[in-house]
């Protein structure tokens, strides 16, 4: 049986924490949901880390629903987050209703996530009404990387503290079972975290968060480069890079394929071929 919105949200009234990944294939969601973690973002950084894009801007809903598919067949326990790419849910709350529906419809993810505060507050409570669970995405957005000027932290002058907080508030009031805070300061995601009743996310968000998500290539070394917010728990990067190597030699010198890795016929058929 797959995690539920529920228990999710029951983890942070019983101080769990919630440890929460992206994956973008089959093999990789495997591996997540196996490890039994409860959350699974398929996250449009995929745009990024899969595709080599500098943002997640030119993402569509046709990939991350290819992705999603995926994704939701390489789990069964993990609850899957379908991220809404950018300019899927903006236009009208008609589009956002669809494209959510679409996620759901045709990837079998059980939830999506979007970003913004306030200003999706309405289009989050419409998705809510049709029984699609949204999760939140405040401080650092990255499909509004450009208006941001940049990667940067969010939240700091008392203006855009205090507005974080008003966004956070109304994701919770418009339904929204969770909302991750990206690149926020720690005592504000902190304090965030106390005023809202559903889970806080945290990437970047420091340890008063009820949960984190990490990029999984950032946690697999399979990064350009791990960021400041990210912890890398292993080098497969290495690995990959070395097995590569072993088996480019190993071709070059005739030492792969072996008879272990062939197959074999009856002789006498060739003879008759010779
Ligand atoms: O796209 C993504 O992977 C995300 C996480 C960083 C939260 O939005």
């Amino acid at each position: 049986m797959r995690v539920n919105i529920a228990q999710i949200k029951e983890m942070k009234h019983k101080g769990e924490k919630i440890a929460m990944l992206t994956a973008y294939d089959y093999s990789t969601a495997k591996i997540v949901d196996e490890a039994g973690l409860p959350l699974i973002l398929v996250g449009d950084s995929l745009g990024m880390v899969v595709l080599g894009y500098e943002t997640p801007i030119p993402v569509t809903l046709d990939v991350m629903i290819h992705h999603t598919k995926a994704v939701v067949r390489g789990t069964s326990q993990s609850l899957i987050v379908g991220d809404l790419p950018f300019m899927t849910y903006h236009v009208s709350t008609e589009d956002a209703l669809r494209n959510a529906a679409r996620f759901i419809q045709e990837a079998g993810c059980q939830s999506v996530k979007l970003e913004g505060g306030v200003t999706v507050a309405e289009k989050v409570r419409r998705i809510v009404q049709c029984g699609i669970p949204v999760m939140g995405h405040i401080g650092l957005t990255p499909q509004s990387v450009n208006q941001l000027g940049g990667w940067r932290v969010q939240g700091k002058t008392p203006e855009a503290a205090s507005q974080l907080l008003k966004d956070a508030i109304a994701l919770d009031e418009a339904g929204a079972f969770a909302v991750v805070l990206e690149q926020v300061p720690t005592s504000l995601a902190t304090l965030i975290s106390k005023k809202i009743s559903i889970p806080t996310i945290g990437i970047g968000a420091g340890n008063g968060c009820d949960g984190q998500v990490l990029v999984i290539n950032d946690v697999f070394g399979l990064s350009d480069r791990v960021p400041k917010l990210a912890k890398q728990y292993t080098n497969v990067g290495e690995s990959m890079r070395r097995a590569v190597t072993e088996y480019y030699n190993d071709v070059k010198s005739g030492a792969f394929p072996t008879d272990k890795n062939s197959f074999t016929m009856d002789e006498s058929i060739l003879a008759g071929m010779k």
